[in-house]
């Protein structure tokens, strides 16, 4: 499958590697190609510049978020949630027409410190916004409950514990299921049920960054504990 990574940072390059690595044609798109490549300052996360990270993963091209997108089958949303309607308009709408968009992003925003604060929720969410403006896109939320290294690798924790699906289209959530389960190998997926479900998980993560602080890891996540049929 062609894979278009819109989102150059730890999560774009988490997806893009491991779906690489599984055979799979893989495009991360960036605002500025040039700029990306010539950037010698670490990632946010510590990870090396773009251009040192793409010498060791050689199979994953680097294009502008509308060459990615346009080479993608599937498009990955994994940009800056404060960024991301502007940088799916850059994306371009008619390469994202009728195609799965998977948007793990969330609505961050830290100008008013840490930890960060939600620039969207309670009655809308990142994902109804993505959905709304882009109604002819298949939007799934999904992944954005967890650290980048946990969404391609959940084993890293042991036992069962979840990750969700949001959206309006029961196709394409089907499909990245079976993309998490599969490839990723995630023993559990939640439907949540249509895209206003999205308001849920991107909310989760007031508690998120509290556990992040608290635990003093990201490598955690949540189980969901039901009572016995
Ligand atoms: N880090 C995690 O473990 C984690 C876990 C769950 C969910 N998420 C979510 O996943 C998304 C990606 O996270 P990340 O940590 O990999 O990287 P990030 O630093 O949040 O985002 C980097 C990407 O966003 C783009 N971007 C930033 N501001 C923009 C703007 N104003 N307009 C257009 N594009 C813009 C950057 O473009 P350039 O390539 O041009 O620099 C880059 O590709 C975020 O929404 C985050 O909240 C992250």
């Amino acid at each position: 499958v062609n894979f278009g990574i819109l989102g150059s940072g730890i999560v774009g390059r988490t997806l893009g590697g491991k779906l690489a690595e599984l055979g799979h044609q893989v495009m991360i798109g960036t605002r500025d190609v040039s700029e990306t490549l010539a950037r010698t300052q670490p990632e946010g996360y510590g990870g090396p510049p773009f251009g040192v990270w793409q010498q060791q993963h050689p199979r994953v091209k680097l294009g502008t978020f509308a060459d990615a997108a346009a080479h993608g089958e599937i498009v990955v949303n994994a940009t800056a949630g404060m960024g991301s309607l502007e940088a799916l308009e850059m994306a371009g709408r008619a390469h994202l027409a009728g195609k799965i968009l998977m948007d793990i992003a969330n609505p961050l925003d830290s100008s008013r410190g840490m930890p960060p604060t939600l620039s969207v929720a309670n009655a809308d969410s990142l994902g109804e916004q993505i959905q709304r403006a882009f109604p002819e896109t298949r939007v799934v939320k999904t992944l954005n409950t967890v650290t980048a290294s946990l969404m391609i690798n959940p084993s890293l924790l042991s036992g069962e514990h979840s990750v969700f699906v949001s959206g309006d289209d029961a196709e394409a959530k089907a499909m990245v299921t079976q993309i998490l389960k599969d490839w990723f190998g995630w023993p559990s997926v939640i439907d949540l049920g249509d895209i206003t479900s999205a308001r849920g998980t991107e909310m989760v993560m007031a508690l998120w960054l509290r556990l992040f602080r608290a635990l003093q890891t990201p490598l955690f996540n949540y189980r969901i504990v039901r009572r016995a049929e």
